[in-house]
């Protein structure tokens, strides 16, 4: 049966999920490639494709759209302070972003083989059954809380723009940010390492392999960048590189308030910058309410080493990580797949 978005969804064969496994330990209950894009995802994607494709979305409503660490907590975190604390001082600013800002794709990354029911006293579970009372978690408790969060929304999701309702960009302001893949896959790499739930235990190499095949999660990494290039000029999608971002703050943010309709003075552009800055978001490291260090989540031995969420925040940051073959093995792939987006850099 195909799902709402006319994919269907394929699981993997044993032989290459046996291969996943072996790298990505904590992940998951199988895995699915979706036809047509070759979209590789959790197979519990299935659960939730048709209830996401078919979600009541909201003219007030704002998406952040991007591939994983391309930048998504940063620009949720810089939407948000936009247009709930111009003026920095709205209290509800202290919750964990992921409160504020729910990640409505969420559901199917709690699939993992190390990720333990949510206990009954677990703070997602808690705020689910006070602002969905009745409410199943089977049917996806951060779906359902992403469908109560009162407006205005700013809903995350990682999910390319062809597995949701093409009226999606007459509905809503979608803002899509993308970023260097070679500092993608660096910073990926991290995060597969970070998270207990995905627990990769291969080595960069072999990382960047998998993220050239389309095989990591929310790939294929160009064909996600692609779809919303492609729509970039349309009137509600906003596109931005996280490299321009890290330029000149100041005219991107500009750009941004002038996309959403957030006019903001000299003085509360100044403060945003700051607030939002690399620096600041690291030192308060409020992404999931619990910080990288302390966080049970994460394995601790790669935060004392290599950081936390937060881990470098740079441009270029690839260069000191990635092999040279590794590097080269990227640049032949991109020259094949990324003609036409206009990276301001080098890949
Ligand atoms: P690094 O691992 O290179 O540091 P996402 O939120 O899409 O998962 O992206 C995470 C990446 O964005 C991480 O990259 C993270 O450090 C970086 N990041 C988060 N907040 C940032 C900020 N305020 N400024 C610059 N980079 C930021």
């Amino acid at each position: 049966m195909p799902l709402l978005s006319g994919h269907e969804a394929v699981p993997l064969g044993q032989e290459e999920l046996a291969q996943q496994e072996e790298h990505f330990v904590g992940f998951t209950h199988g895995l699915v490639r979706l036809t047509p894009g070759s979209w590789f995802l959790p197979a519990a994607f299935t659960n939730f494709a048709d209830k996401i494709y078919n979600f009541q979305w909201r003219s007030d409503d704002v998406l952040v759209m991007a591939y994983p660490r391309s930048g998504t907590s940063w620009l949720q975190e810089v939407v948000w302070t936009m247009k709930n604390n111009p003026d920095l001082e709205n209290p509800m600013a202290d919750m964990p972003l992921l409160a504020r800002s729910p990640y409505v794709d969420m559901d199917m990354m709690m699939d993992g083989k190390k990720m333990p029911p949510l206990a009954p006293d677990n703070p997602l579970l808690q705020g689910f059954i006070k602002m969905c009372p009745g409410g199943n978690p089977a049917d996806g408790v951060n779906l359902q809380l992403t469908a109560a969060t009162p407006s205005p929304r700013i809903i995350k999701t990682h999910l390319p723009l062809p597995l949701l309702h093409p009226s999606l960009l007459d509905t809503v302001k979608v803002v899509y940010v993308a970023r260097n893949p070679k500092d993608v896959v660096v910073s990926l790499h991290h995060h597969c390492r970070l998270l207990q739930t995905l627990d990769y235990s291969g080595t960069l190499e072999q990382f960047v392999k998998y993220f050239v095949e389309d095989d990591v999660v929310y790939g294929p990494y160009w064909r996600h960048v692609k779809e919303a290039w492609d729509k970039r000029e349309a009137p509600n999608l906003h596109f931005v590189f996280y490299e321009d971002l890290k330029a000149d703050p100041a005219s991107e943010l500009k750009r941004l308030g002038g996309f959403l309709g957030c006019d903001l003075t000299k003085d509360q552009l100044q403060n945003l910058i700051k607030y939002t800055s690399f620096a600041e978001m690291q030192a308060r490291d409020n992404v999931m309410g619990v910080k990288s260090a302390e966080n049970p989540v994460m394995n601790q031995g790669v935060v004392k080493e290599d950081g936390g969420f937060f881990r470098k925040g740079e441009v270029g940051s690839w260069k000191e990580r990635l092999p040279a073959e590794a590097s080269e093995r990227l640049e032949q792939w991109a020259a094949k797949n990324l003609e036409g987006i206009p990276f301001k850099y080098s890949i």
